[in-house]
């Protein structure tokens, strides 16, 4: 499709009295991965059930694929694909049965069916466990049958909840690998995560705080847009140094935060290479001082 894979406006959902997600204006354009980023409870499932059409707006518009979020609801939930952050398999079922319900959940049959069947035993790595039931796979093999699942009707625009959280490294670059592959054969992929690497590996990203979108844009641009200088810091106490830049309060300290065994000092623009007991090196942002800054920061920088 030409249009935007998903475009809202004043987007708002709210439980009671708590706002999840405010006022939320974003575009996800067709084609590529877009990475949704945040702290927990920040609002990323939220939004993504808006999106799927298993929940209902307080306020706000929005489009998937061209359709009403709210009075197209069912058409919405019938185009897309949707792995949900608690896997939504059944457990006492076998590799197979878990396919052919979701197959025909999604009005597939015959040899239509079979053939994706067989299509997504084979995605998954699962060739030769048909059988097998599915509370006995690993994690890593659950996730990759429920994202099978959840493609199983070739939906051209798929959401995925944190699908990589609690499997090991190699299952979820064999998991990032499968994901690749049908965003290059022209699926939009939305995905929320935790992990850096991941998100690095996304077009583009958004990142949400409170219920807020005050970030979007690619790695590098979001990377480009960290205000001032990044200094690392090597000092055997990281967290004393910190302790003291804290106290000194200087003006030109716009944020200073322990990274690992070094400390990261964000200055403003122009300022000389920190003094301050370590030594002292320029370096590129990270996507993770990014986050780190705007969930530091966020509030601040929207109120300004
Ligand atoms: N059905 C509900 N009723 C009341 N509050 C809810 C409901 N669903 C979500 N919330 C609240 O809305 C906020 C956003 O939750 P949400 O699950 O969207 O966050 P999240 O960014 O997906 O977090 P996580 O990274 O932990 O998955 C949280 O404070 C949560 O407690
Ligand atoms: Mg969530």
């Amino acid at each position: 499709m030409n249009g935007p894979a998903v475009q809202t406006r004043g987007l708002t959902r709210r439980f009671g009295s708590f706002t999840a997600v405010r006022d939320l204006d974003l575009t996800v354009r067709s084609g590529g991965i877009f990475g949704f980023m945040g702290p927990n409870g920040s609002g990323k499932t939220t939004v993504i059930r808006m999106l799927c059409g298993l929940l209902l707006p307080s306020a706000g518009e929005g489009r998937v694929l061209g359709l009403d979020i709210v009075t197209q609801q069912a058409a919405v939930r019938e185009r897309i694909g949707y792995m949900s952050q608690k896997f939504s398999l059944y457990g006492d079922l076998t590799v197979e049965e878990n396919l052919r319900f979701y197959g025909r959940m999604y009005g597939l049959c015959g040899q239509a069916l079979s053939g994706r069947i067989r299509d997504m035993v084979l995605m998954a790595g699962l060739g030769g466990n048909e059988t097998d039931l599915t509370s006995n796979l690993s994690g890593g093999v659950r996730q990759r049958l429920a994202l099978g699942a959840a493609i199983i009707h070739n939906p051209p625009l798929l959401f995925l909840d944190e699908p990589t959280s609690g499997v090991d490294p190699g299952s979820r670059r064999v998991f990032w690998d499968i994901i690749y592959g049908l965003a290059a054969g022209g699926t939009t992929v939305i995905v929320t995560t935790h992990f850096m690497d991941e998100a690095e590996h996304c077009d583009d990203l958004g990142f949400i705080l409170d219920g807020d979108l005050i970030a979007s844009g690619s790695p590098s641009e979001l990377k480009s847009s960290l205000p001032g200088i990044l200094w690392s810091i090597t000092s055997e106490e990281p967290m004393d140094l910190l302790d003291r830049i804290d106290s000194e309060k200087r003006p030109d300290v716009i944020d200073a935060y322990v990274c690992g065994s070094e400390l990261h000092l964000l200055t403003a623009p122009g300022t000389p290479a920190p003094a301050a007991g370590g030594k002292a090196k320029q370096i590129r942002p990270s996507l993770e001082d990014v986050f780190v800054f705007l969930a530091r920061n966020g509030r601040k920088g929207r109120a300004a």
